[in-house]
């Protein structure tokens, strides 16, 4: 397992008396697979619904339900889980210690431990959406923002008791993240960052098309790094089969041509432009409006230059401003990179190689070459996520 945001992290999860802590168990096994040191306290209703055995066998730690436990001489465990926490998460948050937190209450080691931290406090109400959206409890989530807590909207749709409305914990991947962001530094917050993604799509006719193997891996990695890093993303994707990341702002184009128009659209206002997009170098003459026969296909398909972004975009540069772009090669990487570094007038530049089967198009993993005026840089092979943070690194100390 490659590091991942979470790893070595001190994580609080306050589990409280609502049939969604079923669901915070797939939580707490997610978190405790990427490496979290997890510690998991109950309140006394929670255990109702779900046993601390499921917990401490997930979280491979004790689970601390009761405030005074003589055992093992922890009779301060709100003192010591709250000072040494990275990041609490209340969920599921029932209506009852939404209004202890709201109220500075501490009836119970939960509530006394999150008045005793100063890490990030996430809370993540479930409940029945007449209770969730009655006044006192709105008032208290209110509250709570105030006190600088995070509040999770809940999900609409059919809760447990068979009623419609909002009230549903989220699903993981809505969280996950919030929850990076939390405890990830956040030495991009506002810079405004346009990032491009995918492979491109040239029509041929309404059946087919010309494309690339790209799958938007690397741009969507980018693009969730940089918003958990505080960055204001915009993602500018062709088509790809990825979900669009959470708090990125997604614009979704097919052609060349789209991706030109939309980019040159956001240049303007962005401080850092990455291009990891596979722009496809041509396009058909011609889109056919309906189906070409296939005894009506000519044996040579006309083709026309589409035009170049990442060079337009180094033509138009803003002092201030950053470009950032991808080589996609198969040889010579140092050289053929900085050929485009300086013919598309670039900052920064990684190269691929794509001629590995486990970095590249398609796979989960990659190592880039990085290359500036006067640096050279082989980045570890790692994942993209990780790939994505050493990059990023880099435009920080660029900026
Ligand atoms: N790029 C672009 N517009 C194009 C082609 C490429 O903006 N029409 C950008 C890509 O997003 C990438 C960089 O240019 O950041 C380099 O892409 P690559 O395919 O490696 O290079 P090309 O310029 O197309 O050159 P070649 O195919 O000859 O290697």
């Amino acid at each position: 397992m490659m590091s991942s945001v979470y790893t070595g992290k001190r994580i609080v999860v306050g589990v409280t008396g609502s049939i969604a802590a079923f669901k915070v168990a797939g939580w707490v096994s997610t978190l405790a697979k990427e490496e979290a040191q997890v510690s998991v306290v109950m309140t006394r209703s929670a255990t109702q619904f779900i046993t601390p055995l499921t917990f401490s066998s997930l979280s491979g730690n004790k689970v601390h339900v009761d405030m005074f436990d003589a055992e093992g001489g922890e009779t301060m465990a709100h003192i010591m889980l709250g000072r040494e926490a990275d990041l609490v998460i209340v969920a599921p948050a029932t209506a009852n210690t939404i209004g202890n937190l709201a109220g500075g209450l501490a009836p119970d080691l939960l509530s006394t431990t999150i008045l005793a931290t100063r890490a990030p406090v996430i809370v993540c109400p479930a409940m029945n959406s007449r209770m969730y959206t009655h006044p006192a409890v709105q008032n208290n989530l209110k509250r709570l923002v105030e006190c600088n807590y995070t509040v999770i909207d809940p999900d609409e749709g059919v809760m447990a008791c068979k009623e419609d409305g909002k009230g549903r914990l989220p699903e993981w991947d809505q969280v996950d993240p919030i929850f990076q962001k939390s405890i990830s530094k956040q030495d991009l917050k506002a810079v405004k960052i346009l990032i491009t993604a995918g492979p491109t799509r040239e029509a041929i006719d309404p059946a087919r098309f010309l494309s690339n193997r790209s799958s938007g891996k690397m741009g969507y990695r980018l693009a969730e790094a940089a918003a958990r890093r505080g960055a204001e993303v915009t993602l500018v994707s062709g088509p790809t089969a990825l979900a669009p990341p959470v708090g990125v702002r997604c614009v979704k184009v097919q052609s060349a041509v789209d991706m030109h128009a939309a980019v040159m659209q956001h240049a303007e206002e962005n401080k850092v432009i990455i291009k990891s997009a596979a722009v496809a170098d041509y396009r058909s003459r011609e889109i056919a409006a309906e189906k070409i026969k296939k005894d009506k296909i000519s044996e040579h398909l006309e083709l026309a230059r589409n035009p170049d972004i990442l060079f337009e975009l180094g033509q138009r540069k803003k002092s201030g401003q950053l470009l950032v772009g991808f080589a996609a090669e198969s040889s010579n990487l140092e050289v053929e990179g900085r050929k485009k570094l300086e013919a598309k007038n670039l900052d920064l530049i990684a190269v691929n190689n794509i001629n590995s089967d486990d970095t590249g198009f398609e796979t989960d993993n990659n190592q880039v070459l990085l290359l500036s005026a006067n640096d050279a840089e082989m980045l570890p092979f790692t994942s993209k996520a990780q790939t994505s943070d050493l990059i990023l690194d880099r435009v920080c100390r660029l900026l």
